[in-house]
C-alpha cells in the first residue's frame, strides 16, 4: 500500500502539459455528447451473465457451462473510477470485454448514457464504440509488432474519419507527447520500447478517439513497481483533464484503493461486496474482502496485519459450490460453526479435509444487501451485518 499512497495527490500538484498548437486538433476530437443528468450513470450494468459452453465429442455437444460472469450489476459514473478486484479467474476480464461487446453476453443489460448498448448495430454501433475503449494488461501482445507506433495510434483516427494525412500525424504527435513520449517515436516499432513505454503507447491508442469510458484491464500489473505509479499518475491526470470514466480491473487492492472512487470485489463470477473506496477499506464486511485486504502491505510505522490465508482450492466456475460460493474457503463460517448447534451446521470436505460450516452457507444463496455503514455499502454474506 505504501507505494501507491499519494498517487492522486502527486498528480493534482502537477501542472497540465497540454501542448501548444494542439487546440485545433483537440477541437476536432471533441465529442458531441451532451452532459448526463446526475441520476444517469455513464455505464449501467444489470444482471450480466457471460457463460462459455463446454463442448465435448465429435458432435461438439454442450456438456456444461463455464459461468465466468454470473449476474453482475454496477454503475460507472461520468468521470469516476470503479475498481473491480478479485483473484485470477474470477471473471474480471470477461466483465470488461462483455461490456464492450468484444465477447457476446449470455443475459443481462448494459446501458451507455441511458441507452441499451446491445441494441446498437452497424454504423451506429461503430460510432458509439469510439467512446468506449480498453487498455490491455499486456503491453507487449496488445500492440501489433508489424505496425509503427504512428500507425498503431493513427489507424483508429483515420478509420473513424477524425483526421488524415498531416492532421492525423499532428494528432498522433500530440497524443504521444501527452502520454510522456517523444513525438519522433511515431516512426518506430513496438519492440524498440520498454514495458512502461509500450503501455503509454497503449494508452495513447485508447485516447485517440476521445473516449469517455475506458476499461483498464490490469494496466500496471505487467510493469515494474517503479513504473506502475507513473502510469497510474498518467491515467489519473487524463481522467481529471478529460472526464474519462474508468472500469479499473486489478487483483491487487493496494492499486485500486487510491485510484478508485468505488470498489467492487468479485468472487467466482459474482460481486460479493461493493462500497466507496474509503468505506470498503475502513469497514470491510465480506470475509473474502478481508482476506484480500490482509494481503495488502501496510506502510511503516502502521502495525502489521495478520495475513488471512484461505484454505481449500479455488472452485471451478463450471461447477460452483452451492449456497454461498465462498463457503468451502470461508474462515468465518468455520468459526461460527465451531461449538454451534449440530442442526445449524454441516460437515463438508475442503482441500481434502473435513470441516464444519454453517448449514445456511451451504444451502442458501446470499444476495447483495445493504450492511451497517455508508449507504450503498452492500455485501453478500449471511453472517456479517
Ligand atoms: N473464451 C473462453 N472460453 C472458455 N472459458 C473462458 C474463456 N474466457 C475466459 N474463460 C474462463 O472464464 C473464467 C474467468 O476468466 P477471466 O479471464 O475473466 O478471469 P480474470 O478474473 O480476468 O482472471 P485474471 O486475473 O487471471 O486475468 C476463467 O475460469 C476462464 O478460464
Ligand atoms: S455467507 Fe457464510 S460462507 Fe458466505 S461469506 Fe458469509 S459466512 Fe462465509
Ligand atoms: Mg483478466
Amino acid at each position: 500500500m505504501s507505494f501507491f499512497v499519494g498517487v492522486k495527490k502527486a498528480w493534482a500538484r502537477r501542472p497540465c502539459h497540454l501542448l501548444d498548437g494542439v487546440v485545433t486538433v483537440t477541437e476536432m476530437m471533441q465529442t458531441t455528447s451532451a452532459p448526463l443528468p446526475v441520476e444517469t450513470p455513464l455505464v449501467r450494468v444489470r444482471e450480466l451473465r457471460t457463460w462459455f459452453p463446454i463442448k465435448r465429442g465429435i458432435l461438439s455437444q454442450t456438456v456444461g457451462q463455464v459461468k465466468a460472469v454470473d449476474g453482475v450489476s454496477f454503475d460507472v459514473r461520468e468521470g469516476k473510477t470503479l475498481g473491480l478486484v478479485g483473484e485470477s479467474g474470477c471473471g474480471k476480464t470477461t466483465v470488461g470485454r462483455t461490456i464492450l461487446r468484444l465477447i457476446p453476453r449470455t443475459t443481462g443489460t448494459v446501458e451507455y448514457r441511458g441507452k441499451d448498448f446491445f441494441a446498437y448495430q452497424g454504423e451506429s454501433l461503430r460510432k458509439l464504440r469510439r467512446h468506449m475503449q480498453i487498455i490491455f494488461q499486456d503491453p507487449v501482445s496488445s500492440l501489433n509488432p508489424r505496425m509503427t507506433v504512428g500507425n498503431i495510434i493513427g489507424e483508429p483516427i483515420q478509420v473513424h474519419g477524425i483526421a488524415k494525412g498531416g492532421e492525423r500525424d499532428e494528432l498522433v504527435a500530440s497524443l504521444l507527447q501527452r502520454v510522456g513520449l517523444d513525438p519522433s517515436f511515431a516512426a518506430r516499432y513496438p519492440h524498440e520500447f520498454s514495458g512502461g513505454q509500450r503501455q503509454r503507447i497503449g494508452i495513447a491508442r485508447a485516447l485517440s478517439l476521445s473516449p469517455d469510458f475506458i476499461v483498464c484491464d490490469e494496466p500496471v500489473s505487467a510493469l515494474d513497481v517503479s513504473i506502475q505509479s507513473q502510469i497510474l499518475n498518467l491515467l489519473d491526470d487524463l481522467q481529471q483533464e478529460r472526464k474519462i470514466a474508468y472500469l479499473f480491473i486489478a487483483h491487487n487492492l493496494a492499486v485500486v484503493e487510491h485510484f478508485s472512487d468505488e470498489v467492487a470485489v468479485m468472487y467466482l463470477g459474482r460481486i460479493v461486496e461493493k462500497a466507496s473506496s474509503k468505506e470498503l477499506y475502513s469497514n470491510p464486511k465480506h470475509p473474502y474482502t478481508l482476506s484480500l485486504l490482509s494481503a495488502v502491505p501496510e506502510p511503516n510505522p502502521r502495525p502489521k496485519k495478520t495475513r488471512i490465508v484461505l484454505k481449500g482450492e479455488v472452485p471451478s466456475p463450471s461447477n460452483p459450490p452451492t449456497g454461498c460460493a465462498f463457503h468451502p474457503r470461508c474462515p468465518l463460517t468455520r468459526e461460527m460453526a465451531r461449538g454451534g448447534d449440530e442442526r445449524d451446521t454441516v460437515q463438508i470436505t475442503s482441500g481434502g479435509e473435513p470441516v464444519r460450516v454453517l448449514r445456511k452457507c451451504v444451502d442458501e444463496f446470499p444476495a447483495l444487501e445493504q450492511k451497517q455503514g455508508e449507504a450503498g455499502h452492500v455485501a453478500a454474506c449471511w453472517v456479517t451485518t
